[in-house]
């Protein structure tokens, strides 16, 4: 309940409109009343609009502050790991050391998938953009888990949650393997979730690959700061699709597909592509020019973002995390990570990005990384869907747990009005 109002006035009539405040964040309108009023609210882009309430991650894109369940992102990326923020982020509080263990178990024990679903790879070319596979076969698991799919069972969602958050890493190596055309890799459950990714991209029957710590610690990282970023578009799409009764494979299919978009998660794969069209230092003037001009649709990649308008709290750590990674690989002189630093550089004291908080995101590191690793480019949106698919399904769980309706967004009609069909 509230004590606050806001009046609006429309054609001479005050309405009153509740206001409620939530933990954090600025206060919120309550519209919903306004549609027995004969009018609606008009916010394309949704700029102005909480479309739901959820207590899973708040973010403060003036003071760049992610929390998730509360904890600030850099506490979680220093002292926590992936699988304990799905963990945190599913049931809203840190595992007990028992609760870890079994969790921990699970998720290491599920990370097979039905022998039948490799199948579907074959009916792919191997030249596809492993994002398209990923939103097939992903989409594909509710023909295979229909033993999980009645959500208004508690056991069931729990199920979908250690299915989607093991198999993921899965699928995705799989995703990668066919398109090289190499034999698929089995999880293996003596590693941990970020070593056994790697031993999937990158082991053969002929050979193992060695797992570097560091190399898995800032694989693991990208995990954790790519787990949840509240009601993106990719998340509102998974919450949408499940507000219509959509089971939550199918659900995270549809958040894979509003992923891959460059202005969403394909922007590290953006970030790259560009840095190798830069191609020499020599050019970045041109492109920077490109990025200002107005007529001109280019953009830089991996710079601005719709919520943070400072810094990115999270871009902060995947620098410190790049930086280890150069390192240990012995890889600072990449001439395309040169021209990554002096972009950097220059976003940060040209006038045009300064006037309007231009700065680099976390997608700008992140693919700097996992080229150093050595995982293709068209891969990145990958690692980022497998990456996130805990926070969609937290999102989903948390919807499908309460009281929710269908979301059915109204419209501003522009077209013709009704008119008589020519007579013949
Ligand atoms: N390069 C050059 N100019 C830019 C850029 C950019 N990357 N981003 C925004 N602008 C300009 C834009 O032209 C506009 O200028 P003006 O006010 O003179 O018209 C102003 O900045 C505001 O832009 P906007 O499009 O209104 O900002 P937005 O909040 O709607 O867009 C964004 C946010 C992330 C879509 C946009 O900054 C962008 O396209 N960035 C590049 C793509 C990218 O890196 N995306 C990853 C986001 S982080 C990953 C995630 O969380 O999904």
């Amino acid at each position: 309940m509230t004590d606050k109002n806001a009046k609006l006035s429309v054609g001479g009539k005050t309405i009153e409109l509740p206001i409620f405040s939530g933990t954090e964040g600025p206060d919120v309108i309550d519209v919903r009343g306004l549609v027995a009023e004969g009018v609606f609210t008009y916010d394309p882009g949704f700029m102005s609009t909480a479309a739901c309430e959820s207590k899973i991650t708040f973010i403060d894109g003036d003071n760049g502050i992610l929390l998730h369940r509360g904890f600030p992102i850099e506490q979680l990326a220093e002292s926590s790991d992936y699988l304990e923020l799905c963990f945190l982020l599913l049931h809203g509080e840190l595992p007990s050391k028992e609760e870890s263990e079994n969790f921990r178990a699970t998720v290491q024990n599920h990370t097979m998938v039905h022998d039948q679903l490799t199948h579907f790879f074959n009916g792919f070319r191997r030249d596809a953009h492993p994002m398209a596979v990923m939103c097939g076969v992903v989409g594909a698991l509710s023909a295979f888990y229909h033993d999980s799919m009645d959500f208004s069972d508690q056991d069931h969602r729990e199920i979908a949650a250690f299915r989607l958050i093991a198999k993921m890493p899965t699928l995705a190596a799989m995703c990668y393997k066919y398109s090289l055309g190499q034999p698929f890799m089995y999880p293996r459950n003596n590693l941990n979730y970020a070593e056994n990714f790697l031993h999937m991209m990158f082991s053969t029957p002929c050979g193992d690959y060695e797992i570097n710590p560091v190399i898995a610690r800032a694989m693991d990282r990208i995990f954790m700061l790519h787990a949840d970023h509240e009601q993106n578009a990719s998340t509102s799409t998974v919450r949408l699709a499940g507000s219509t009764g959509a089971n939550p494979f199918a659900c995270i299919a549809s958040g894979i597909a509003a992923l891959w978009g460059p202005a969403h998660g394909g922007a590290n794969e953006a970030v790259l592509t560009m840095l190798e069209e830069i191609g020499d230092e020599a050019h970045i003037d041109t492109f920077i020019a490109k990025a200002k001009d107005k007529n001109d649709p280019f953009r830089l990649m991996g710079f601005g973002h719709r919520v943070y308008k400072n810094f990115d709290p999270r871009a902060k750590v995947m620098r410190q995390t790049c930086d280890e990674v150069l390192s240990v690989l012995g890889k600072q002189d990449d001439p395309l990570l040169k021209i990554a630093k002096r972009l950097e550089q220059i976003a940060l004291e040209d006038q045009y990005f300064i006037d309007r908080k231009l700065y680099p995101n976390v997608d700008f590191y992140s693919g700097i990384i996992l080229r150093a690793i050595g995982i293709p480019v068209s891969m990145f949106t990958v690692i980022f869907a497998m990456s996130r698919t805990i926070g969609w399904f937290a999102h989903w769980n948390e919807m499908v747990s309460g009281n929710y309706k269908i979301g059915r967004p109204r419209q501003l009609y522009t077209g013709y009005s009704k008119r008589d069909y020519p007579s013949k």
